[in-house]
C-alpha cells in the first residue's frame, strides 16, 4: 500500500526537485523522525518485517536480516537512529575520510529513471572523521554498524601519503569499540586525485601495499573491501588473491558504481544527457552478480560477500546469495521503490527461501555451485 503510495505520489513530487535537495530532505527528515519515538514505532510497525528465516550469525555478528544500507546515503552518520525501524539489517554510515571534503562542484546526483539509476557526482563528500565521530551515539545502536572509510579527496604525490591518510582514519576508530565492521572504499571512480599516481588500490601491488601497512594496525573488526564494478573476473581474482593473504579481510563487497557509458543497461536518451559522474542501479546488476560468482566459486567461505548493485526485489536480492552473497547492500532500489521496499524484499526473500525447501538464508549461499 505504501510503495504505491510513494511510487504515485511522493515520489512524482520528490522528483520534481534537484535530487541533491531530495537527498538533504531525506536525511532531515530521517534525523528528525529518528529523534522521536512514536515515529519510530509507527516507522516499524508501517514498514518492518521479522523473520526468524533471515537471521544468521556472520563474522560473530548477528544480523537480523540480510538487507543494509549501503554506503553513500548516510554519508554524515544522520540515519542511525531511524533505520532500525525503517527494517533494515544493518547499515554502514560513509564513506567517511579523514579531513573534510564539501563534495565535487553540483549537481552532485542526478537520476536516470528508464535506466533505474542515479547518477553520483560526490567524490567523497564528507564533513571529516572527528565531526561524523561527535554526532555518533551510542546508546541508540540497535543493529549492526559500520564505518566506510575512504581517503581524504585532496591531491598526494605518492600512494604512500594515501595509504598514510586511511590508517590515520583506522588508528581514530580502532580504540572507539564502537562500529560492527569497517568498509575499505578502494573503489571510490569520482576522485580527482588517483589519476597521477604511480601506484593504485585496484592493481595488486598497490592494494598489497595499503593492506599491508593496515595489517600492523591490529584491525579487530571485521573489514570488508567494497571492490571496483570495471575489473575482468581475472583482475578482480588478481586482487581477490592479495587480499586472501591478509587474516583481517574478512569480506569482499561487489561492488561500487559503474563509469562505462556503453553498458546495454542505460536508456540511450536518458545515458547521452547524463552530466558528469559514475552509475548506479540496474546497469551494475549483471555486473556485480558475475563477478560475486567469480570469486564465491574460487574462495568459498574464505570471504565474507556482501552483494550490492542492482537490488531492487527479493529475487533480485536472492540471485546474489545464490551467487555466494551472504549479505546484501542497496541505495538505488530504496529510491525508486520507496522506503517500505526494505521490508518488502525480505519478506519476498523469506518466501523464496521457503519455496525452495531451506530453514535459514545461511542454506541457500552459494547454492548455485553446490
Ligand atoms: C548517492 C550515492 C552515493 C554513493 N556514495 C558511495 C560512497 O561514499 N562509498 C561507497 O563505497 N559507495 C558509494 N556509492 C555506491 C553504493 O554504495 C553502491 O555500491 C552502488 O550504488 C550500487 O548499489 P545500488 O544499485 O543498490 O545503489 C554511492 C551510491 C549512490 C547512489
Amino acid at each position: 500500500m505504501f510503495r504505491l503510495i510513494y511510487k504515485n505520489i511522493i515520489k512524482p513530487i520528490l522528483f520534481l526537485f534537484p535530487a541533491d535537495d531530495v537527498h538533504t530532505f531525506f536525511l532531515k527528515v530521517g534525523r528528525f523522525l529518528g529523534g522521536c519515538k512514536i515515529a519510530k514505532w509507527k516507522t516499524r510497525i508501517l514498514f518492518a518485517y521479522k523473520n526468524t528465516i533471515l537471521n544468521q550469525q556472520v563474522a560473530e555478528i548477528n544480523f537480523e536480516n540480510p538487507i543494509g544500507l549501503a554506503a553513500g546515503f548516510d554519508y554524515d552518520a544522520d540515519l542511525m537512529n531511524i533505520l532500525p525501524s525503517v527494517g533494515f539489517g544493518y547499515h554502514t554510515i560513509g564513506t567517511v575520510t579523514l579531513l573534510p571534503y564539501a563534495g565535487n562542484p553540483k549537481p552532485m546526483l542526478g537520476r536516470l529513471p528508464k535506466s533505474k539509476s542515479l547518477l553520483v557526482n560526490k567524490g567523497f563528500k564528507s564533513m571529516g572523521l572527528e565531526s561524523i565521530l561527535k554526532k555518533i551515539n551510542n546508546s541508540e545502536k540497535q543493529i549492526p554498524l559500520g564505518l566506510s572509510i575512504g581517503s581524504t579527496n585532496q591531491l598526494y604525490n605518492k600512494v604512500e601519503e594515501m595509504i598514510e591518510d586511511i590508517c590515520d582514519s583506522f588508528k581514530r576508530v580502532l580504540p572507539l569499540d564502537y562500529f560492527d565492521y569497517f568498509e575499505l572504499n578502494i573503489s571510490c571512480p569520482n576522485l580527482i586525485n588517483v589519476e597521477n599516481l604511480k601506484d593504485k588500490f585496484d592493481e595488486p601491488i598497490g592494494l598489497g601495499m595499503l593492506l599491508n601497512k593496515l595489517s600492523y594496525l591490529n584491525i579487530n573488526k571485521p573489514l570488508f573491501i567494497k571492490m571496483y564494478s570495471e575489473k575482468s573476473s581475472a583482475e578482480t581474482l588478481a586482487l581477490a588473491e592479495v587480499a586472501s593473504r591478509y587474516q583481517f579481510i574478512g569480506g569482499l563487497i561487489f561492488s561500487n558504481l559503474v563509469k562505462d557509458r556503453s553498458n546495454p543497461h542505460f536508456d540511450k536518451e536518458e545515458i547521452v544527457n547524463a552530466g558528469k559522474g559514475n552509475f548506479s542501479g540496474k546497469p551494475t546488476e549483471k555486473i556485480t552478480n558475475n563477478l560475486i560468482s567469480e570469486v564465491y566459486k574460487k574462495y568459498k567461505d574464505r570471504f565474507i560477500i556482501i552483494g550490492c548493485g542492482g537490488v531492487f526485489t527479493g529475487a533480485d536480492a536472492y540471485e546474489k546469495i545464490k551467487r555466494g552473497a551472504t549479505l546484501i547492500q542497496l541505495i538505488t532500489g530504496m529510491i525508486y521503490e520507496g522506503p517500505s521496499q526494505i521490508g518488502n524484499i525480505n519478506k519476498e526473500l523469506a518466501k523464496l527461501l521457503k519455496k525452495d525447501g531451506y530453514k535459514n538464508i545461511s542454506e541457500a549461499v552459494g547454492s548455485y555451485y553446490r
